[in-house]
């Protein structure tokens, strides 16, 4: 019987052309693959997954501060996630007399849990498909406003409606935020980020990536501000967390909230954004972080201010390299180029379909081509001229120099931009490092001025006060023009910013060399924003149709939308790969080369003291693997992207097996396109997760909390 209904899976998911591994999928069309899901293993049922009603296993996934995916592990409301989701936590909670980041911290209690503020997470309460409210509506926007609207009606939830498949689905999605969130614990990052930048993104990892939260509801479990009076939140739902161990080819799943993807960009898409843009981006974040680098090195506190937006640059500049490399051996130029092909023959086969798409693809060439300069000059002036902090206050002083420069000021204008200014000045001057800015300013001229035509430099890259200045040794005119302008500016020192703002004056903003760099990077997103925003939405309107072309096209196939930060399934396998001929990388990695890459006082690559003797002496107990072995990374061909940081990786009853952190290089096209081959997810062990909590914080508190299936 199970042989027959197996036969039956198999053949009907032929039929279908549903590729394995591959997909994003919507958890609400559950059904759709969990036929598929079974045949690799998963003994869960769709509802078990994802309900609206009963409690599944979407109510133990959180969507975590926005920008990464936690899972909740008792029933205290216990969140584990990355580490590097927690960094800007962790850091900024971090002084020098207590560092954590360095250092890690572990609650003893509920009591020593430390308040996180500005963080939060959300739950997914239930989704919707909305497609036809909204595409027969005939002032859509309206409609989307009303179908919110009815969702919150007699509730806290919030309501978001979504675009999917570029406006040709939509889905309300109701989520439960909640705001009081708190640390729990988190090895110090010479293991949490152990391998640093020059493992980011490769494989063999031995990272052990995460970091424990609480979520703190008010007495009757809803969501609250921050109050000492709150309690540890009751889940509807939590992941047990299984020490039973893996093996190569077992079922395993993620869910959690994948950020962005362009997995539908035709082949001249593909080229304009991966072969034109990003090498662009990689050059500008490479000089800036080099420049942070320097400073961030010198200082202990420096570098806590500055390490969660470093290791974000860092994270995103490798990410843009590794896309780059990767395409010159990826197949995806020539399978795109198939596709169209054969997306055109069938186009061409009916009038109709002429009418409709007969010219989708070629529009899309024609846009990227046509905006080719543009789009250069926009990763210049967001990547790089706006990567200097002192123009972030750009906005608010050019509404302040419009105020002044009227015949008669009013007054009562201008006191409202200076307040304006006086909400951003806290925050700006917080993360604000004096010469670790002045360095990236110069680097942004130079690099500006090596690549961009002159019609697109700041004005004081061809003022007289640059020109002026003189070379001296190590230091170029770019150099000598920063010392200036960062000596001589309001920007750059809070009482001489505090001053003005007093008294508001034309003759200061019109002399100060910083305001007029923030202004002319004012003025410059003002002349292109709205170029780019068309572009944007005409790409958009084309690739609406261009894919619903694809869809119409290949008829027997299920689709999945590309990422949108909204709640996805995938599932696969954990495997090994061939990264390249003659090299074969195997599914685990093991505590064997944490030691083998262990170099002691090495940024990077140094291992607390007292781990790297426990680790050497062995002895792993309930973690160990069948050779004794402490497991601490595994990969499998689950499709995830940044976002999925964090997620969980369950195996097939539901367990929780680890925590997905990465990718590998060699499938860094995997954004854009998958290669079932060498698309691989990294995660960190569960037990090796479970073994460093025990082994850094000395304690059993945690271990106790969750529940463990052995
Ligand atoms: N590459 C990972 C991602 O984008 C982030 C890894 C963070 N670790 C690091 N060493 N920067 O999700």
């Amino acid at each position: 019987m199970r042989k027959i209904t197996l036969i039956a899976t198999v053949l009907f998911l032929l039929l279908l052309n549903v590729r394995a591994d591959e997909g994003m999928w919507i958890p609400y069309h559950i059904g759709r693959v969990i036929a598929n899901m079974q045949a690799y293993g998963c003994k869960m049922t769709a509802e078990q997954i994802y309900s609206s009603e009963k409690p599944s296993i979407k109510d133990a996934i959180v969507h975590f501060g926005g920008f990464c995916t936690g899972e909740i592990v008792s029933s205290h409301g216990l969140v584990f996630t990355n580490h590097h989701c927690g960094y800007d936590a962790i850091s900024t909670l971090s002084t020098k007399e207590k560092n954590y980041l360095d250092n890690g911290f572990w609650a003893g209690s509920f009591e020593e849990e430390i308040p996180a503020p500005g963080l939060s997470v959300s739950f997914l309460v239930y989704m919707n498909d909305v497609t036809d409210r909204v595409l027969n509506a005939s002032d859509r926007s309206s409609e989307i406003k009303k179908i919110k609207d009815e969702a919150t009606a007699d509730n806290h939830y919030r309501a978001d409606v979504k675009s999917y498949f570029f406006g040709n689905e939509y889905y309300l999605l109701v989520y439960e935020t909640f705001t009081d969130i708190r640390l729990v614990g988190t090895p110090p990052q010479n293991i949490g980020k152990f391998g640093g930048d020059t493992d980011n993104w490769i494989w063999p990892r031995h990272t052990g990536d995460f970091s424990i939260f609480r979520i703190y509801a008010s007495p009757d479990n809803n969501p609250a501000e921050y109050s000492s009076s709150n309690v540890p939140y009751k889940p509807k739902y939590f992941l047990p967390i299984s020490l039973k161990g893996i093996q190569e080819n077992d079922f395993a799943m993620i869910v959690g909230f994948p950020g962005r993807t362009t997995r539908y960009l035709t082949q001249a898409g593909i080229k304009s954004l991966a072969l034109e843009r990003y090498p662009e981006r990689s050059k500008i974040l490479k000089a800036k972080l080099a420049q942070w680098w320097s400073e961030m090195e010198k200082d202990v506190s420096v570098r806590l201010l500055l390490s969660g937006d470093y290791a974000s640059y860092a994270n995103s500049q490798k990410y843009y390299e590794g896309v780059m490399n990767a395409i010159k051996s990826s197949p995806c130029l020539a399978e795109k180029s198939k596709l169209e092909d054969a997306f055109m023959k069938w186009v061409n086969e009916d009038v109709n379909r002429k009418s409709q798409y007969g010219t989708v693809v070629s529009d899309l060439e024609q846009l990227y081509t046509e905006n080719r300069e543009l789009n250069n000059v926009i990763q210049y002036l967001a990547f790089g001229y706006s990567g200097v902090q002192i123009s972030q206050l750009g906005e608010s002083l050019a509404a302040i120099k419009e105020s002044l420069s009227l015949k008669t000021p009013d007054q009562n204008a201008l006191s409202q931009v200076i307040e304006g200014l006086n909400e951003e000045f806290g925050s700006y001057f917080q993360s604000f490092v004096k010469a670790a800015d002045q360095k990236v300013f110069a680097s942004m001229l130079r690099i500006v001025s090596q690549n961009l035509d002159k019609k697109y430099w700041v004005s004081c890259m061809t003022g007289k006060q640059l020109s002026k200045m003189k070379p001296s040794t190590g230091k170029d005119i770019y150099d000598m023009y920063a010392a200036y302008t960062y000596q001589n500016s309001i920007l750059t020192d809070s009482t001489k910013l505090r001053k003005f703002m007093q008294k508001p004056s034309l003759a200061v903003l019109q002399k100060d060399p910083g305001v007029q760099y923030a202004l002319d990077v004012n003025e410059m997103f003002g002349q292109y924003i709205g170029a780019v925003r068309a572009v944007n939405m005409k790409e958009e309107g084309l690739m609406k149709t261009y894919v619903k072309g694809l869809r119409e096209f290949k008829s027997n196939q299920f689709f999945y939308p590309d990422a949108n930060s909204t709640m996805r399934i995938s599932y696969g396998q954990i495997k090994s790969y061939i990264p390249r001929d003659g090299v074969y990388y195997n599914w685990y990695t093991t505590q064997r080369g944490v030691l083998e890459k262990e170099i002691p006082g090495d940024p990077e690559f140094d291992v607390p003291t007292s781990f790297s003797q426990a680790l050497r002496k062995g002895n792993f107990g309930k973690y160990a693997d069948k050779n004794g072995d402490l497991p601490v990374g595994f990969i499998c061909n689950l499709d995830i992207t940044g976002g999925n940081s964090g997620s969980p990786v369950i195996n097939g009853n539901g367990e929780l097996i680890g925590l997905a952190f990465d990718g590998v290089w060699e499938g860094m096209v995997g954004d854009i396109y998958w290669e079932a081959t060498k698309n691989r997810s990294i995660a960190v062990d569960i037990r090796y997760v479970m073994y460093v909590i025990e082994q850094m914080s000395g304690s059993q508190r945690i271990y106790n909390e969750v529940k463990i299936v052995l």
